[in-house]
């Protein structure tokens, strides 16, 4: 279809009708911040929001890329649309009839426009008659149903227009086309009629079964949800998806659940038709329902935009596919969670009943759903617990498993602070309560979700970064030792002695060179004003030009060199301590990667000394740290 030319009354119209935070919450998850909504830009990828709309300016604008404008801007850049294109769109949405400048197209897009007002006609028509049906001598059993087994009053009934679809082929067909003179055609878009195999005309969609309908935002019906009475398969029949019926986009119930969830600021999602209905008549009406299947981020989306605070709990079945229901049903919806754009609660009830059932057991019940909505764990902490369940932490191979399932969680989470959280929480859930373990149950997580990122960074692992730091920092910290040692005769003692009562080793064949040449003369102290063992090893290392090439910095006397003796016992005792620092990480690391290798049970000896050697380890780097921040002032060693 060409785009017509489109009347400038319309475009005001549009103009003046269209709600820019209703339009772009389609997209994105909008906050509300102040007078205006904040969300992650959906033009450049972000992780913290820069992206904010102005409802009174009817404008939007992303600090983080620049992006701006009005609706029709964002709906052209966001769909590569043309003006025309995001016009009609939105004429469409709100309704507003379109004047074009050419009479052709401007009688398609009415007819377009009047086939969804047709299509919400005949549906409503189509309601009425099952509605009116349930009530006939047809419907008692159906009505019996409702009474009874659901025990649902009048006022239930009537407020979800709970109807009946009688049996019998051609009944609504009958009604709808030969006493209600309704096109064939428009009957069978509406997904209440289906062509018969052998083009023998149509019959019925819906036969025998209760009749729920499904409703959009404005409380117009849509489609229908049909349940069997009796053992007819499938237990519920759904209208196909039409013009109107788009599954991914509807939630059931919203239309009635949404002041109540801007109210209470929350939305619970629960999965059947009967529970949601259930819940509304027994006064919790902040509830919408899945109708089953995994969810789409649009449903959460559109859900979302009704609670400030971003509070979505779901109530899943929790029998034993429960959990995996859960999963599939939150799969899609995954990354809202844990980018943080959605809080995702969890709630289970008791026995594994379902909502309806639940609140009929008990009259108190619905108090105590209500508890158990305000206490509902957030859907992290819910998975990790559900990791514990029918597992042993004492079992070697449940442990394994308990905490490669942790690590895939927490590798998902964006947020670092949210990250940390889990891990210190992981960490604790490990230990099993010996605290003394939380910290290194904690380090092992850590350590081991740097290990698939350092992947992704081609081949740079952090492993390796970090003992590249290492390395460097260990070169300058002897540098700075041999100079001092050189240039500064009154701290020859010092530093021979602290050598040796730490056991530490100049590691760098050069350095290793000249300190055996500086043992070797055994000068250490000097006429004051001379350097002695100065003058005689650069004396020494003229036969040997190769060599002195690589010391010979350290041997000069030149301005940073001359700058650094003024502060020579700061630097003596940071450059001794990042040698000692740099030994006990590559300690650590190695008790870390043993005791990781050794079962606890099996071998209990060895576990229990790498744990303590760890923790012991790793006091005494805190305090190196410590010590080299005091005295530290050239060598600065990022972790
Ligand atoms: P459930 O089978 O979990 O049962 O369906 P329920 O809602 O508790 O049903 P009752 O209480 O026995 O009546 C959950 C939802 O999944 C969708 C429906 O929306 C249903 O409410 N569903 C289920 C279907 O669409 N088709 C089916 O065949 C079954
Ligand atoms: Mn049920």
């Amino acid at each position: 279809m060409s785009i017509p030319r489109i009347h400038p009354d319309t475009i005001e119209e549009v103009k003046e009708k269209s709600d820019i935070i209703d339009i772009i919450s389609d997209q994105v998850v909008l906050r509300k911040k102040g007078k205006d909504y904040q969300g992650l830009c959906p033009f450049h990828e972000e992780k913290t929001p820069s992206f904010t709309v102005s409802p009174t300016k009817q404008l939007y604008y992303c600090f983080g890329c620049g992006a701006g404008g009005n609706i029709f801007k964002f709906l052209m850049e966001l769909n590569k649309s043309s003006f025309a294109e995001v016009v009609l769109e939105l004429a469409q949405r709100y309704q507003i009839s379109v004047k074009t400048l050419e009479t052709q197209q401007k009688q398609e897009l009415e007819r377009q426009l009047s086939l969804k007002e047709q299509l919400y006609e005949v549906l409503a028509i189509a309601s009425n008659f099952y509605q009116h049906t349930l009530y006939q001598e047809q419907g008692s059993i159906a009505l019996e149903y409702l009474r009874k087994k659901r025990n649902f009053n009048e006022e239930t009934i009537q407020n979800f227009k709970l109807g009946y679809a009688p049996q019998g082929w051609e009944t609504l067909y009958h009604y709808l086309v030969e006493v209600k003179r309704y096109p064939l055609d428009l009957v069978a878009q509406a997904g209440l009629i289906k062509p018969r195999q052998n083009n023998a005309g149509y019959y019925d969609n819906f036969r025998d079964r209760l009749m729920i309908p499904i409703c959009d935002l404005q409380g117009k019906i849509i489609a229908f949800g049909g349940r069997s009475l009796g053992d007819e398969q499938p237990k519920y029949l759904n209208s196909p998806e039409t013009l109107l019926f788009d599954k991914g986009k509807t939630l059931f119930c919203l239309d009635k659940a949404k002041n109540s969830i801007s109210k209470e600021d929350k939305a619970v999602v629960v999965e059947g038709y009967f529970d949601a209905i259930s819940l509304h008549s027994v006064g919790i009406k902040n509830v919408v329902a899945s109708m089953g299947t995994a969810l789409q981020k649009q449903q959460i989306t559109y859900l979302a935009r009704y609670t400030e605070s971003k509070q979505i709990i779901f109530n899943f079945d929790t029998d034993k596919a429960g959990n995996e229901a859960t999963k599939r049903a939150i799969n899609e919806i995954e990354n809202l969670v844990y980018s943080g754009q959605v809080n995702l609660r969890i709630i289970e009830i008791p026995e594994g009943k379902d909502a309806d059932e639940y609140v009929k057991t008990d009259p108190n019940n619905i108090n105590n759903y209500r508890n158990l909505v305000e206490n509902a764990p957030l859907w992290i902490d819910w998975q990790i617990e559900q990791l514990l369940i029918n597992k042993d932490l004492k079992n070697a191979i449940h442990f394994q498993q308990i905490s490669q399932n942790m690590l895939k969680i927490l590798q998902k989470i964006e947020d670092n602070n949210q990250k940390n959280h889990y891990l210190a929480k992981c960490g604790n859930l490990l230990s099993q309560g010996e605290s003394r373990l939380t910290y290194l149950h904690t380090e092992t997580l850590l350590n081991q979700l740097k290990k698939p990122q350092s992947i992704v960074k081609k081949g740079q692992n952090s492993f390796n970064t970090s003992a590249k730091k290492e390395t460097n920092l260990l070169k300058e910290a002897e540098e700075l030792l041999l100079i001092i040692y050189l240039h500064c005769p009154e701290y020859r003692d010092e530093i021979i002695n602290k050598l040796e009562e730490k056991e530490l080793e100049f590691s760098y064949s050069s350095h290793r060179y000249l300190w055996q040449k500086i043992l070797e003369l055994n000068i250490i102290n000097e006429e004051k004003g001379e350097n002695k063992l100065l003058e005689k090893i650069q004396y020494n290392l003229m036969e040997n030009p190769e060599k002195i090439q690589t010391v010979n910095h350290l041997l000069v006397l030149n301005e940073p060199n001359q700058e650094k003796t003024y502060r020579a016992v700061l630097i003596m005792q940071s450059a001794l301590a990042a040698m000692e620092l740099v030994i006990c990480q590559k300690y650590w690391r190695e008790c870390l990667n043993k005791w990781q290798k050794t079962d606890q049970f099996t071998d209990t000896k060895n576990w229990e000394f790498y744990s303590q050697e760890i923790q012991k380890t790793k006091a005494k780097i805190t305090e190196l740290q410590q010590q080299r921040l005091f005295s530290n002032v050239d060598i600065i060693y990022h972790e």
